[in-house]
């Protein structure tokens, strides 16, 4: 069955099982492997993209849940002004260990800056429990939102 979304503002086609996770079908049918697999059961974050300008969970939605829809992935989240200010103190903040959740990271933070522009200590909180990180970089990841945000 095709399904038409659009993705990083290209309307794209897929032909698809309508219950193919969506993060699958950006990895495997669309060939953006920036997206990452953490859990598969919505628990880490690694996969998080965006719908419709919100932080979703790309492994708990399925690719006919979000036909017509807008979808951002990390591939083409700089193309917006909260995406280039979150990129740019990402670097400032050296913010990544071993990068493995960063994506997801920095998904969930573009849409917390698009939404809130001066988000409290207790929206970033809100925003980005759902993404976990291993290497902990926890402190440099709130750094780089508050600055972004200023
Ligand atoms: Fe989707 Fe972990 S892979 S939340």
């Amino acid at each position: 069955m095709a399904i038409s979304l659009t993705v990083n503002g290209e309307k794209r086609m897929v032909d698809g099982d309508p219950a193919k996770p969506l993060l699958w079908v950006l990895r495997e049918d669309l060939d953006m492997v920036g997206t990452k697999f953490g859990c598969g059961a919505g628990l880490c974050g690694a996969c998080t993209v965006h719908v419709d300008g919100n932080a979703v969970r790309s492994c708990q939605m399925a690719l006919g849940d979000v036909q017509g829809m807008a979808i951002t992935t990390i591939e083409g989240v700089q193309a917006t002004d909260a995406g280039k200010r979150i990129a740019a103190t990402w670097v400032a903040q050296d913010v990544p260990q071993c990068g493995y959740c960063q994506a997801g990271q920095i998904m969930s933070a573009t849409a917390l800056l698009a939404q809130t522009p001066k988000p409290s200590d207790a929206d970033i909180d809100a925003a980005m429990m759902g993404n976990l990180c291993r290497c902990s970089t926890y402190v440099r990841i709130r750094a780089a939102i508050k600055a972004a945000a200023e």
